[in-house]
């Protein structure tokens, strides 16, 4: 039997463990081959002797479809052909990895990931010879090729629980409450929790809004008696004149998160509303995936496990059409995401009379 390696890499969401669980089901019970599971992403590959633990079925049959996080840690930390060392130096640390994977005598290595990961670990088989197979992962949902990545759908639900808990005290005090989201350079939270969670305005990197447009439409609520509004902030958006922006990208480096502060702000200006903004932040990532993640979660670890038994490799299993396919994953790292434009849910959002700031 074979032996196959998997680790979760980058930020966590929910639906790690529940495509762990599968990916054990899956390589014990029909194939009889042993999981080791890698601690903390690669880094768990760096260190010697490298950090696994056998899983094997009681270590998934718990609760793991139903547990946020992931059980086998992760890491945004440390690309290994450019490893940041203590003296600040950076170093290339690449062979450590090669060289750990073929100390646990792996025959193929399952990467739980998003488009970073994916890149390192193409890499990392193109230098060393690694099997490698991916499974998109991020709240963001900014992976080409798949319609869909684990935990996205979860993120998503736990930004419309904010809106349904801030809309009642929003109406008992005539306020104008601003949700700010994660996403980074792309609003899929935004927009999909906004449209689900009743937004007046939702404003997406994708689209340069005005604080003129959000003041009109607010004031256009109020023209129809309606004491509030809701309005949905993706973290990365910009405005129109480039303002707003360069106050929180400090320095050249990218630093999400704040922005809703600003807007919040803003609003309360233009339109002498009173306002109040919640920082959403990583509540996001931690919760209990939904149905949808688990089953996506699922079928994404039976599937991956099945292109190592036909011998098919460097690929990402992927959301299409109502199934799972599998995709070259160098084609999904250079496929980026963001929300489409003339997109179905740009459209609906538009057609329910939403303001995107524009
Ligand atoms: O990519 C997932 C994500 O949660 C983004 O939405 C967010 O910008 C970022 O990660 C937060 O990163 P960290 O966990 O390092 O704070």
């Amino acid at each position: 039997g074979k032996r196959i390696g998997i680790l979760t890499s980058g930020g966590d969401c929910a639906g790690l463990n529940a495509v762990i669980r599968a990916v054990v089901h899956r390589a014990v019970l029909t194939y009889g081959w042993q999981v080791l599971g890698i601690k903390e992403g690669t880094q768990g590959l760096l260190q010697r002797p490298v950090q696994y633990q056998v899983l094997d079925l009681p270590q998934v049959d718990g609760n793991m479809m139903r547990m946020g996080g992931t059980i086998l840690g992760t890491t945004n930390r440390g690309d290994p052909f450019a490893y940041p060392m203590a003296d600040g130096s950076l170093k290339d640390r690449s062979d450590e990895i090669i060289g750990g994977y073929r100390e646990l005598g792996l025959d193929a290595l399952i990467g739980i990931g998003g488009d970073g990961s994916f890149a390192i670990l193409h890499k990392l088989a193109q230098k060393g010879g690694l099997k490698m197979v991916g499974i998109p992962k991020t709240i963001d949902n900014d992976l080409g090729l798949t319609e869909v990545s684990v935990g996205y759908d979860t993120a998503v639900g736990v930004a419309v629980e904010a809106l349904d808990r801030l809309q009642p005290t929003a109406a008992s005090h005539a306020r104008v409450m601003v949700l700010e989201v994660m996403g980074r350079d792309a609003g899929h939270i935004a927009l999909a929790a906004g449209i689900a969670g009743g937004a007046d305005v939702i404003l997406i990197p994708e689209i340069a809004y005005s604080i003129e447009k959000i003041a009109a439409k607010i004031k256009q609520v109020r023209s129809t008696g309606r004491n509030f509004a809701l309005v949905v902030v993706s973290e990365a958006v910009k405005t129109v004149d480039g303002t707003g922006v360069q106050k929180l990208f400090q320095g050249g480096q990218k630093r999400y998160g704040g922005i809703g502060d600003y807007i919040g702000e803003k609003i309360a200006d233009a339109t002498g509303a009173e306002t109040r903004v919640t920082v959403l932040g990583h509540v996001q990532r931690g919760s209990m995936p939904s149905p949808r993640d688990r089953l996506v979660a699922s079928a994404f670890g039976v599937h991956a496990v099945d292109l190592i038994a036909e011998g098919k490799f460097d690929r990402m299993v992927a959301w299409s059409n109502r199934g799972v396919i599998d995709v070259p994953i160098t084609e999904a790292i250079a496929r980026y995401a963001e929300v489409e434009l003339d997109g179905a849910l740009v459209k609906t959002a538009r057609g329910l009379g939403i303001s995107l700031g524009d």
